[in-house]
């Protein structure tokens, strides 16, 4: 038995994160994790290995569609599926070895196996009862079953996630549940590799909770790499055999039943904390009606000494608003301040193009009453994206009418997730359009759509 000072359970983004900080604020630190390698669902079955297989994916249709129009003729390149996913495990391993790297220079001990927490000042792992001062729950989360549906996953025919990252040939026909953020990003994977791909979404329109204008292009975008969409239906079975899939879906319009058949369906009706097994019931840890653990704003629970951070509390699902967390909940229990401000947390959709958007949407300040004003920017207008076969797709930055103050900002296009930074430092900075308009781009960058739009909240952008 050994005692610390911090515990941290799970080394996802959120649990490896927290523990490099509480090492880094001269805090004795462990860390629990039952996988066999470090990174939790985001390095081994999520984010990391999806972009490498994005990655992979959109060169060949670079390949297949540009190639020849900048002049690079010859044989396109077919797929090897057994070397893309030896690739996409490199990329993972790397990853997770570097998280290891990360432990020993910070003198982190990794616990190696499942633990619970047997009370207050205690964790178990396998036989072993450890002292900790101060606990953090990182403990992450998993799919969840599509809800009102008869689906039995198998993660063969009928995967989540994590069957997608790990399948055993390219289908000739995939079916989506769900066009939310995974569905996309992996039904746009299989696509540009071949497959026949059908999204059914619930609702009318895909990834909830989007900006509008950014649904919609989104969506035309989709489609015309070959994506179809079957929109307002609720799937309600899956009938599958060993190679095959049969879902049945109602249309929400008139109630009629139909049925499509797939090699593959992949469930992407979202995620749920996961905290089984941790013995948060027994111990009294205050929980939401939808499974999260309860936290104050410094994120401790209701029992002394035992803080929960990432997909097991509240808010969005995301690695970085986990890692955010980890870090300040850490800084709270070296005695500091740790702050993480909601209001600017960047969302990303790693398709082609990518889909970024951080604060609000327009319909949210509609909502809201807010007296707003929209600069709006197409990437057909930035020699950069055009140059590169980009067009598609435009920067929305929406700002206060009265004030100038940015207020939120909605990119698709070219780079869009490292384009919405240079917003959230100015959100950060309480910044106006003005002063990004301001503010000198270098040319020719795709960032210059974002002054552009910047510009468009004010006398007007340049090149429109
Ligand atoms: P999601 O919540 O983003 O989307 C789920 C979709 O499924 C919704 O549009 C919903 O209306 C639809 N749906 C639900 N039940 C249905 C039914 N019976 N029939 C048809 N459609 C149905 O969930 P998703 O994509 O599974 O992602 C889970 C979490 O993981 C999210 O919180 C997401 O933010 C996070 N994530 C983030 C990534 C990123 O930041 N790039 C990448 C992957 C996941």
């Amino acid at each position: 038995m050994a005692s610390y000072d911090v515990i941290v359970i799970g080394a996802g983004p959120g649990g490896y994160v927290a523990a490099i900080r509480c090492a880094q604020l001269g805090l004795k630190t462990a860390c629990v994790e039952g996988r066999e390698t470090l990174g939790g669902t985001c390095l081994n079955v999520g984010c990391i290995p999806s972009k490498a297989l994005l990655h992979a994916s959109h060169q060949l249709h670079e390949a297949e569609h540009n190639f020849a129009k900048m002049g690079l003729k010859g044989k396109s390149p077919s797929v090897d599926w057994k070397q893309m996913l030896s690739y996409k495990d490199d990329v993972i391993g790397q990853n997770t070895k570097g998280i290891e790297f990360l432990f020993k220079k910070n003198k982190i001990d990794w616990l190696k196996g499942w633990g619970s927490i047997p009370e207050a000042g205690k964790v178990k792992v396998g036989d072993d009862v450890h002292e900790a001062k101060n606990i953090i729950i990182a403990s992450g989360s998993e799919a969840s079953p599509v809800p009102g549906a008869d689906v039995t996953v198998d993660e063969k025919v009928v995967v989540t996630s994590t069957g997608a990252l790990e399948l055993g040939k390219v289908p000739k026909k995939m079916i989506v549940i769900g066009a939310g953020v995974i569905g996309l990003e992996m039904g746009s994977v299989y696509a540009r590799l071949g497959a026949e791909v059908t999204v059914i979404e619930f609702l009318d329109a895909i990834t909830p909770g989007m900006d509008g204008e950014v649904q919609k292009q989104f969506k035309k975008l989709l489609e015309k790499q070959g994506m179809k969409f079957v929109m307002g239906a609720a799937v309600s079975k899956v009938d599958a055999t060993k190679t095959k899939a049969k879902v049945t879906y109602k249309l929400r319009k008139d109630d009629s039943e139909e049925t499509l058949d797939a090699d593959v369906v992949l469930c992407a009706t979202g995620r749920r904390p996961f905290t089984g097994g941790l013995g948060l019931e027994a111990l009294g840890v205050e929980m939401s009606e939808r499974g999260q653990i309860k936290t104050d704003n410094q994120w401790r629970t209701n029992v002394p000494g035992i803080f929960a951070i990432g997909d097991a509390i509240d808010g969005p699902m995301l690695a970085h608003k986990a890692e955010d967390e980890g870090m300040a909940a850490a800084e709270v229990i070296a005695g500091k301040h740790g702050h993480v401000n909601y209001d600017v947390i960047p969302g990303v959709i790693y398709t082609a193009p990518e889909v970024a958007s951080v604060g609000k949407t327009e319909q949210e300040l509609k909502e809201a009453g807010v007296n707003y004003k929209v600069g709006k920017f197409s990437f057909m207008g930035n020699g950069r994206a055009k140059a590169v076969f980009q067009g598609d797709g435009f920067v929305k930055l929406l700002a206060d009418k009265d004030t100038d103050r940015i207020l939120g900002c909605h990119i698709i296009g070219p780079a869009a997730g490292d384009l919405i930074h240079e917003v959230c430092v100015a959100m950060e900075f309480g910044a106006s359009a003005e002063d990004l308009a301001l503010t000198c781009h270098a040319h020719p960058t795709f960032s210059e759509a974002v002054r552009e739009a910047a510009l468009a909240c004010g006398d007007g952008p340049i090149h429109m």
